[in-house]
């Protein structure tokens, strides 16, 4: 080794130098005894050469010395530095080979400071660690325990799970929801659930393991056209339309409430009923208030036993798709939700709103030919409804004469029920729904009907009433000439409708709430309704701009004549229109 070499070179020489001191002070005494001065001074010169080379050699190890000493320094640094990541890489050892923590959800604190939590699907009470408070924590969050079962960190909730459907709302805290094959569950809202709007149809996120309900989840396209809820409204709510009402309940009621007398009689329920006529009449209305007499009177008959029913509502125009195929798609969807529904024993309304949006005459469509796919489809899938038994079909619309002959013929939408206007005594019907007994009233109105609530509303209503269907110059509305050169007037009551019924009360009863305002004279009076009445006249005065004028033909029952003119009449504007030419297959 060079070191090893280097170190004993350096021995000796030093070995050598002292012998050389000691010569000098022992010195070499010749045999004579006599020190030959010559000799002497040759042997101090050569003393004083070696140890000048000492001193060399002694310098250039002192450079060494210090080289060691830094290279020293170094070393040391490197080994801190090794030590450290050595600790570093004990400490990560440590973790990996940590027992694995567990997960837990929380479900709530006790008195004694415990808390509840669920552990795949067990419930437990654990401790919390002291520097977490259990009022923090969220129902549903979820929790690390340790190795001993403590709970040592908070974490946020599960953002995965299974998606179930809600069934029913039990109470705030708990719900019914519908697993995959019809099973049910009771499950509780996790904190981010509570005090939201939660309804019947929506999909939520289920945490399985602890029965929570997580967060509600956006419904399939489908679903957001279709409405399952049962709707809030009764036969109470509809004014007039008796005769209308019952035929409905005949042919859609009965079928679902006495299935067995159906039977025995081998009798088959109608598959479809087509509810059609003027807009804003009540066809929809019935539509849903026979969809919710079902529903409780299948509650009432067979207390005890879970016979829901559900109510499909399929809006036309909603479910007209830009997408080739995807109403087609939709409406399939739609029927095999009832399917689905119904093979459980459930009775399924299907109601088809606004079908002239989607299954207009064949070849008549303006926009497209879609008419030519959808029309087949829902043909198709209204003739399977023959083998489930607890479907039927409620369509509506405003202009029957649009839909594909197809949809109407026998052992499809086979009874038809036309919603009529209001005359003047169903007028009298719709406005009791809207002029309600508990009202205020004017002092003016209190005075005339000697505080009787009952004769104030009788005597609003025919005041109303008579404003709306008078024949007087003023309320003409209308005149059409035909091609045979006839005319023909109409007057605002040939418009009358149970939405624009609603729509006069809610203005008068809004001209009380600013009189009140302004005047301190609380209560609603007759002029309230007049003044409305003309104003839903006014507003409706370009009415023949934007409707086929073959709907007036209809109207006077003269649907073979065509219309060459329009007059408008209403309020001073007596202007002349010509018709304007507007293809049948257009919807307006
Ligand atoms: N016969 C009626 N009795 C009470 N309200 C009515 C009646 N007809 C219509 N309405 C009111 O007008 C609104 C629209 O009626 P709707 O049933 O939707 O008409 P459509 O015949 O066009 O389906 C209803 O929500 C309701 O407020
Ligand atoms: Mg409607």
């Amino acid at each position: 080794m060079a070191d090893g070499r280097k170190k004993q070179e350096k021995q000796n020489s030093f070995r050598k130098t002292m012998n050389k001191f000691s010569g000098k002070f022992g010195g070499d005494v010749s045999e004579t005894g006599q020190r030959d001065p010559e000799q002497e001074r040759e042997r101090l010169l050569d003393q004083i050469a070696s140890m000048e080379e000492e001193l060399n050699t002694l310098r250039q190890s002192g450079g060494q010395l210090d080289q060691a000493f830094k290279q020293n320094e170094k070393l040391t640094a490197a080994l801190i530095e090794a030590k450290n990541r050595i600790d570093a890489l004990k400490e990560e050892v440590e973790k990996l080979t940590s027992p694995p923590a567990t997960y837990a959800i929380f479900s709530g604190v006790n008195d004694d400071e415990s808390i509840n939590v669920y552990v795949s699907g067990r419930k437990m009470r654990v401790l919390l660690h002291p520097d977490i408070s259990g009022k923090d924590i969220k129902i549903g969050q979820q929790l690390v325990l340790n190795e001993a079962l403590n709970a040592i960190e908070v974490c946020g909730f599960e953002p995965q799970g299974e998606v179930v459907r809600v069934k029913d709302v039990l109470d705030p805290h708990r719900l019914v929801v519908m697993l995959r094959g019809e099973e049910e569950l009771v499950v509780e809202l996790a904190s981010p659930l509570l005090g939201e709007h939660i309804s019947v149809g929506d999909h939520l996120l289920l945490d399985a393991h602890s029965g929570y309900v997580l967060e509600k989840l956006p419904k399939s396209e489908v679903e957001e056209v279709v409405l399952e809820e049962i709707p809030d409204v009764s036969y109470d709510n509809i004014g007039g339309l008796e005769s209308q009402i019952e035929q409905v309940r005949d042919a859609v009621e009965l079928p679902f409430l006495h299935a067995e007398l159906f039977s025995e009689h081998k009798l088959l329920p109608p598959k479809g009923v087509l509810l059609y006529g003027p807009p804003g009449c009540g066809k929809t209305l019935i539509a849903k208030a026979v969809a919710a007499s079902i529903s409780e009177k299948l509650g009432d008959k067979k207390s005890g036993k879970d016979l829901r029913s559900f109510f499909l509502h399929v809006k036309g125009p909603e479910l007209l798709n830009k997408y080739v195929g995807e109403s087609e798609r939709q409406i399939r969807e739609v029927f095999k939700k009832a399917k689905e529904r119904a093979d459980t024993g459930h009775p399924v309304i299907i109601f088809f709103d606004e079908m002239d949006a989607l299954f207009r005459t064949r070849g008549t469509g303006v926009s497209s030919d879609m008419e030519a796919t959808i029309v087949p489809q829902f043909l198709a899938e209204i003739d399977g409804v023959e083998r489930l038994r607890n479907v039927i079909v409620i369509g509506a619309t405003n202009r029957q004469d649009l839909l594909d002959p197809a949809i109407l013929r026998a052992g499809r939408l086979d009874i038809k029920i036309k919603i009529e206007r209001p005359d003047k005594e169903g007028a009298m019907s719709i406005f009791k729904k809207y002029l309600t007994e508990d009202l205020p009233f004017h002092p003016d109105e209190m005075k005339k009907g000697k505080n009787n609530p009952k004769k104030i509303v009788e005597s609003l209503m025919k005041d109303a009433v008579a404003e709306m269907y008078s024949v007087r110059e003023e309320n003409k509305f209308l005149e059409v000439t035909y091609a045979n050169g006839e005319k023909e007037t109409f007057f605002f009551k040939d418009f009358a409708s149970g939405a624009m019924i609603e729509g006069v009360v809610s203005r008068a009863k809004k001209h009380a709430i600013k009189r009140f305002l302004d005047s301190g004279v609380k209560g609603l009076k007759s002029g309230d309704l007049i003044l409305a009445i003309k104003q839903e006249f006014k507003e409706n005065e370009d009415l023949p701009n934007t409707t086929n004028p073959d709907d007036w033909a209809k109207i006077a029952g003269r649907s073979s004549e065509k219309i060459v003119h329009i007059r408008t009449m209403a309020g001073n504007a007596s202007e002349t229109r010509e018709v304007e030419t507007v293809a049948t297959g257009h919807y307006l």
